[in-house]
């Protein structure tokens, strides 16, 4: 790194994202290799993961893929049946749940419907034996830190379901754990409550310094809310990294589908240039891409560029632009969202791809109508090769 000019660094930085720098202490959380059966299905299959003190971490992965049954072995509710996990560097095997300064905030929040709000937040406290008069300051505390003041009497039915959702979060808070699992916080909220609700939980865990790691299914919400993304597919870690690394630079085809939309062109190299590879492509013939950081089998790629990477025009543009990675097609459908238009395109080559176009101004002066031709074309450094 440019700062560090006594020790050379090794050739070419492949990547200019920013990834943290690694941590000189131990991490709060390691994962070693744990799996999870059930039966003959390895629900979590060798997953190995260090999570840094104070980060905001999410898991993310669609529904089934072991979310849920990683973070359960973390609270404790759940055994692994290989591997180990280490808190603060020790076997936590062990140790119950209600011993770990480890608390989950359950998916369907899992409160006590004969309680009210202020003894569902005093619950763990009371079984944990804590004195009287401190529980009634934790509580009173706890109410303050997630806005419930007023509500305290009332049992869970007579809450909306962000005031439930918050209630949730206070009783996992209480006994101020050091690390926080929530489970799909947001999933029982509508669009509009759940963005304000993440960039509280943001606040909040700023505010607090603890470690939080949430699971997810939506890309969004873990690309707002977390420092750090894990990726799962079928019980295994994918890929983790920092959220634009995830969107820029994903390890695998299956990433790169699943956080966000993308357009492949699936072709094989047919010629290596300083930092650049050409692909012959069915769909869209001969693409010019950077060389990916990590090396692939190029007998077998797929060109792949985001939908708003690419530029759209009615006429070809002048000089260099129009000889590389320029396409033309017919529109054959829009969608209007408002900050965006998306356009699906029917190339000459017949493949379809989505382009993205920004609305910046209010007036509808450069959208494009069905049926209409356009050229599209994208840069080379743009796009990213992986492999098929
Ligand atoms: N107690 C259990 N018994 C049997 N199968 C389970 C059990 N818990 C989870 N599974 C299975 O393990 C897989 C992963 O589940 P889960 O961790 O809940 O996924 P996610 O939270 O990512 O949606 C699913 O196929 C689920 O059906
Ligand atoms: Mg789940």
């Amino acid at each position: 790194m440019a700062d560090d000019i006594a020790t050379p660094e090794p050739a070419a930085e492949p990547t200019p994202s920013p990834e943290p720098r690694p941590d000189p202490q131990p991490p709060i959380l390691r994962i070693e290799n744990v799996v999870k059966t059930f039966g003959s299905f390895r629900a979590v299959d060798g997953v190995s993961l260090d999570i840094r003190a104070g980060e905001f971490f999410a898991l993310l992965g669609p529904s089934g893929c072991g979310k849920t049954t990683l973070l359960r072995m973390l609270a404790g509710f759940e055994t692994p049946d290989e591997g180990r996990i280490l808190l603060s560097g020790e076997d936590i095997a062990q140790v119950l749940p209600h011993e770990r300064p480890v608390n989950m905030m359950f998916q369907n929040y899992a409160l006590f419907p004969h309680l009210n709000v202020r003894d569902n937040i005093a619950f763990g406290l009371r079984r944990a034996g804590m004195p009287r008069a401190e529980i009634t300051t934790r509580v009173a505390e706890m109410v303050a830190l997630v806005r419930l003041e007023g509500l305290e009497k009332r049992k869970p039915d007579q809450l909306s379901g962000g005031q439930k959702q918050r209630v949730a979060l206070a009783r996992s808070l209480a006994r101020r754990p050091q690390v926080l699992l929530l489970d799909e916080p947001m999933a029982a909220l509508d669009k509009k409550l759940r963005e304000s609700t993440q960039f509280e939980l943001m606040e909040l865990q700023r505010r607090l310094g603890m470690t939080f790691i949430i699971v997810t299914h939506d890309q969004e919400e873990a690309m707002t809310v977390a420092s750090r993304i894990g990726v799962m597919k079928a019980g295994k870690l994918e890929q983790v990294a920092v959220p634009r690394r995830l969107y820029e630079e994903p390890a695998s085809r299956w990433v790169a589908q699943f956080v966000g939309d993308i357009n492949l062109f699936e072709g094989e190299v047919t010629a290596r240039e300083p930092h650049r590879l050409r692909v012959s492509t069915a769909s869209a013939g001969e693409l010019v891409a950077a060389q990916p950081v990590a090396p692939i089998d190029e007998s077998k790629v797929a060109v792949a560029i985001r939908p708003e990477k690419i530029r759209l025009a009615l006429r070809r543009p002048a000089g260099d632009a129009a000889a590389i990675n320029c396409v033309e097609g017919i529109i054959s459908d829009t969608s209007y969202l408002g900050g965006k238009t998306v356009y699906k395109i029917r190339l000459d080559g017949g493949a379809a791809i989505h382009a993205a176009q920004a609305n910046t101004a209010r007036l509808d002066a450069d959208g494009y109508g069905l049926n209409q031709r356009v050229v599209a074309w994208f840069t080379p450094d743009d796009c990213v090769v992986l492999e098929r």
